[in-house]
């Protein structure tokens, strides 16, 4: 679980990279050669599979975790607030089932149009243009907040989930402990924030 949380982290940066050339470049002829890139990289390509199995992996383990939890303490503690643990921490399957919809919904938006689907060529011909997909997407104010809502999801399950895969890997320490939950939470605010900037931006300047 901890490891492929971790193998997933290092997508979210890669893609992240990847996206943010679509605010740097109005013609998009950037981020659409970036995208042909990784559409067409065979390497790349058989990766994408080892991402596919890695989430699905990621969701079944989540859900089995969860269940021995709720097995495990069949009656919740009588009074709330009363566990050491911090509020993210106890919505883990909640974060990540929201996640979970969002991905389906993100899928639906970009992926299967990308893959099955007809993208128009740019006005030069040279590359399809997957960014005009983003940016008409983001034109609309209530995708605009649907990606906000989500994304701010995803950095509270990232927060914990980054912090938490160390303690399971058995990489507890009084010393380094409190210095990996700083990296993790400094590494979610700024992933959430790249990703929050992309459909913000694009729906108010763009
Ligand atoms: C503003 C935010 C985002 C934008 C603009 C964006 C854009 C895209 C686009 C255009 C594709 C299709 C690429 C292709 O198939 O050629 C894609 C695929 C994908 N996205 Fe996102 N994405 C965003 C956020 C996210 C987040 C937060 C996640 C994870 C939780 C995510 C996970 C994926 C996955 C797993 C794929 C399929 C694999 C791939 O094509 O690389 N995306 N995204």
């Amino acid at each position: 679980m901890s490891l492929v949380g971790l193998f997933l982290t290092s997508f979210l940066v890669v893609h992240l990279s990847i996206n943010m050339l679509i605010l740097f470049d109005d013609s998009r002829l950037l981020f659409n050669e970036a995208a042909h890139f990784m559409a067409t990289n065979p390497l790349i390509q058989a990766f994408q599979w080892v991402l596919f199995v890695g989430f699905i992996l990621h969701i079944i383990l989540g859900i089995v975790l969860q269940i021995q939890n709720w097995m495990a303490r069949p009656v919740s503690y009588k009074r709330k607030g009363s566990s050491e643990m911090s509020f993210f921490s106890k919505y883990m399957i909640h974060t990540g089932a929201i996640v979970l919809i969002f991905l389906i919904i993100h899928f639906a938006n970009f992926f299967i149009k990308a893959k099955f689907g007809h993208i128009e060529m740019m006005d030069s011909g040279s590359f399809e243009d997957l960014g005009l997909l983003i940016v008409n997407l983001f034109k609309d104010g209530y995708y605009v907040i649907f990606y906000v809502v989500a994304i701010l999801l995803l950095g509270f399950h990232l927060d914990h989930g980054f912090q938490s895969a160390f303690q399971s890997l058995g990489l507890n320490h009084s010393k380094y402990t409190p210095a990996i939950k700083i990296v993790g939470t400094v590494f979610s605010i700024a992933i959430t924030l790249g990703y929050i900037t992309i459909p913000l931006v694009i729906y108010f300047f763009k």
